[in-house]
């Protein structure tokens, strides 16, 4: 899987960028505030087919009119592709195009032709804050690597939501309490393939983010342990019945999953340091490179937006060195300090000013 060529027209602040990425390590430097995560969100839209940051469509469009436009030419299963992605603005709404090699395409239809793994800093949120983050990690690998697991996802929410709005009609009286039955069953056979899925995957990345992060942070252990639905998930939520019902919620099923991160024994989340919290993330977002690869037979792209800060000179050291496996990275930094002048000299490195990317001078 590889970058080969990417466009941007007045996409956030780049108001028209061409660019020709190289093969392997990408290195883009930048002060704050001049475009660096804006080109890595870029290339994620057209992997995930949408951004991991931007709420609104809109608010990917420039100041200059109102359309943007992001065209790659990639290469996937040994052929070129391009894919284009445009979004124009009509007053507060906003309206998708995608093309993939001049055909018109439904969005849906990226994920799967063009993948990557994205680490950015909102990343930390995998161990710092809920269980919503660590499933959205599982279903942006599962929904790049299996094709109908998206479809599961949107399946498995709208059961939940009509189980969940005839729990308030019973509750009220308005339904018989056996009108729940049917959509018992419904949540539980999706909700036990959405349950099966998520721990396969976790299954696969326990072993390559722990080997990660022995590697980088010279020896600490770091474990995965998926929390699902239980097995009987129809007798769950037969038995759950009535405190669903005061509630009006459904309480058990995939979608309260968690995956807790152990860090030498104990939750991560309470008790590892900064340093140790982002080099758990960080070994989380390689074993998911790794676990793609190995499904698809192709390495996705590494995009690692600002990934350096905070880690130690050492840490950094062996995260870079584990970074010169085959496959194409492309790294952001606010500085060149941190990065060894022998990578640098193997990279394509290139400065972003104000969303326009050139060489760099002799100071960059
Ligand atoms: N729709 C938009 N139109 C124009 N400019 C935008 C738009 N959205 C964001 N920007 C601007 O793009 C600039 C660059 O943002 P970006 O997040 O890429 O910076 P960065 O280089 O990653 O900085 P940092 O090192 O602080 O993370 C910001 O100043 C932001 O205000
Ligand atoms: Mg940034």
């Amino acid at each position: 899987m590889r970058l080969l060529s990417l466009e941007l027209r007045n996409y956030r602040n780049y108001a028209h960028l061409e660019l020709e990425p190289g093969a392997r390590l990408n290195v883009f430097l930048g002060a704050n505030g001049q475009g660096k995560t804006n080109l890595l969100e870029s290339v994620a839209l057209l992997a995930l087919s949408r951004s991991p940051r931007a709420r609104r469509d809109a608010d990917l469009v420039g100041p200059l009119f109102s359309e943007a436009r992001v065209t790659a030419g990639v290469e996937a299963e040994g052929r070129r592709t391009e894919i284009r992605l445009s979004i124009r603005t009509e007053g507060a709404h906003s309206h998708r195009q995608v093309e993939v090699d001049g055909q018109p395409r439904r969005s849906v239809d990226l994920p799967g032709l063009f993948r990557v793994t994205l680490f950015w800093p909102d990343d930390m949120d995998l161990v710092k804050a809920g269980p919503e983050h660590r499933r959205r990690l599982l279903d942006q690998m599962l929904v790049q690597v299996s094709p109908g697991y998206a479809r599961l996802l949107g399946r498995y929410a709208r059961a939940l939501e009509q189980r969940n709005s005839l729990l308030k009609q019973v509750a009220a009286g308005g339904q018989p309490a056996s009108a729940l039955d049917v959509w018992d069953l419904e949540v539980a056979r999706l909700g036990c393939q959405l349950a099966a899925a998520r721990r396969r995957a976790v299954a696969a990345l326990r072993g390559p983010s722990s080997l990660h992060h022995a590697a980088i942070s010279g020896g600490e252990t770091l474990e995965l342990e998926y929390v699902g639905p239980p097995e009987d998930m129809l007798r769950a939520l037969e038995a759950s019945r009535l405190d669903d019902l005061r509630r009006g919620t459904t309480g058990t099923g995939p979608h309260r999953d968690d995956v807790l991160v152990r860090l030498d024994g104990r939750e991560a989340r309470g008790f590892a340091s900064q340093g140790q919290q982002r080099t758990a993330v960080v070994s989380l977002k390689l074993a998911e490179a790794d676990v793609v690869a190995e499904l698809t037979g192709e390495r996705p792209v590494l995009l690692l937006d600002d990934v350096l800060s905070e880690l130690d000179a050492r840490r950094r050291g062996a995260l870079l060195e584990r970074l010169c496996e085959p496959g194409q990275v492309i790294i952001t930094s606010v500085e060149a300090g941190p990065l060894p002048p022998a990578l640098m000299a193997g990279s394509l490195v290139r400065c972003i000013e104000r969303g326009t990317v050139r060489s760099c001078g002799p100071a960059g």
